[in-house]
């Protein structure tokens, strides 16, 4: 067993971090309050190849591995959140699911330019009463013959306005259950399909979350991604790649806010020492550094399981229930030790534990993390 990075992964995670401090770092504030979509910032991360760093080169990606990819996610999490959903995203759930189970001609088409960063995707599975229970899809897709009438609503869509290309989960056969729903890759502009309300949200401010709108859009037959009936098990496949994203955003937020408690703890004193000479603050600092370290073992565990071709189901969700508790803890933690100026923006942890709060609700909420992992070990 090799706990060490390769050279290539330290140069990814180096060039990650300087794109965080340098790009990311100036205006996250100002992104934040005024829930600003950073439109610069990931088009030079577009820039780096970090918007489909997995992807084979042959279409436009950075042919990288995934623990490169958990690596910069880290990086860039430690610094905003908002930027991270928006790769991974792109990433994890369109990029992936593409070039996974897309046809050559659905990869020349809309795998590209997502890979370049030259386009955006979005991942539209949940709706107003499908969260948690992903099955119960009311979104339809009507097989027309030679195309599908797609109505109905999604919501809390990362990307919502800022994409171009969306992977929409939609009921073809209501009597098969989860075996009746489909993928399908549409289109922004395309007639019947409206944008619908942002949200107004704690964290990850700066990424545009949306409501969609579908009223009698018509997909082409070719749109579909897989065999019919195998959307909801390609929601699942991609989701379990997802989570290891979302966990390394996790971790990042995590270790953001710790980075920051330690360097602060060196720098404030209190009754006549820096506070990280007082045991109280130490000993909460090595909690902290203990947890992260757990959170990246599983994380970085993940994305070997998937760079080498075993099943990452277990370990995804494991990584994800896992780091996400670990950010929500651990930024509270980091506000506390920087006291009041923890409960000021200028000081950046707030933000981190605003943020964290989502990594134990999207891409499935712990709980449903608990119902994946469970099944894995009582199955086993
Ligand atoms: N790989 C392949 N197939 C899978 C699978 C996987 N990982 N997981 C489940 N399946 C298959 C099952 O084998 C089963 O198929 P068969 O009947 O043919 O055997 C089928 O899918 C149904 O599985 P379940 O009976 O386990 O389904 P369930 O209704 O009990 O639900 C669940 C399981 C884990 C709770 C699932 O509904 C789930 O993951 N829910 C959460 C959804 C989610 O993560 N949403 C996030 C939205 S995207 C997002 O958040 C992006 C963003 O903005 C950042």
């Amino acid at each position: 067993m090799n706990f060490e990075l390769s050279e290539e992964h330290l140069a990814v995670q180096s060039a990650a971090r300087d794109f965080a401090q340098n790009i990311a770092k100036p205006g996250v504030i100002e992104r934040d309050n005024a829930q600003r979509f950073p439109v610069d910032q990931i088009k030079q991360l577009g820039e780096l190849g970090f918007m489909g760093m997995m992807v084979d080169p042959k279409y436009g990606g950075g042919g990288m591995d995934t623990i490169s990819y958990v690596l910069a996610m880290e990086e860039i999490s430690k610094v905003d959140a908002s930027i991270s959903v928006c790769m991974s995203v792109n990433n994890s759930l369109v990029c992936w699911g593409l070039e996974t189970y897309g046809t050559e001609d659905q990869k020349q088409k809309y795998l590209v330019p997502l890979a370049t960063g030259e386009k955006i995707g979005a991942f539209c599975l949940s709706e107003p009463e499908a969260g948690s229970d992903a099955t119960s899809q009311r979104t339809t897709a009507i097989d027309m013959g030679d195309h599908y009438l797609l109505n109905g609503t999604k919501n809390w869509i990362t990307n919502g306005s800022s994409a171009s290309t969306y992977i929409v989960i939609a009921q073809t056969d209501v009597e098969k259950g989860h075996r009746g729903i489909n993928a399908f890759i549409v289109e922004k502009g395309w007639k019947g399909f409206e944008i619908g309300a942002k949200e107004d949200k704690m964290g990850i401010r700066g990424s545009d979350t949306h409501t969609l709108l579908f009223n009698d859009v018509k997909v082409p037959k070719e749109n579909r991604i897989g065999e019919d009936g195998f959307g909801f098990k390609f929601a699942m496949k991609t989701l379990s790649g997802g989570r290891i994203g979302i966990a390394a955003q996790a971790l990042g937020i995590a270790s953001g806010g710790y980075e920051l408690a330690l360097a602060y703890s060196k720098e404030r004193k209190a009754f006549g020492k820096e506070i990280y000479k007082h045991q109280a603050i130490a000993f909460k600092l090595a909690d902290m550094a203990t947890a992260i370290e757990t959170a990246r073992l599983l994380v970085l565990k993940a994305a070997w399981e998937k760079d080498n071709g075993l099943n990452y189901d277990q370990t995804s969700a494991m990584a994800k229930l896992w780091a996400s508790q670990v950010a929500m803890e651990q930024t509270v933690e980091a506000v506390q030790i920087h006291g009041g100026y923890g409960f000021v923006k200028e000081y950046h942890v707030e933000r981190l534990m605003r943020d964290a709060k989502i990594t134990q609700i999207y891409e499935g909420t712990s709980e449903v993390q608990k119902i994946v992992i469970s099944r894995n070990i009582l199955q086993a």
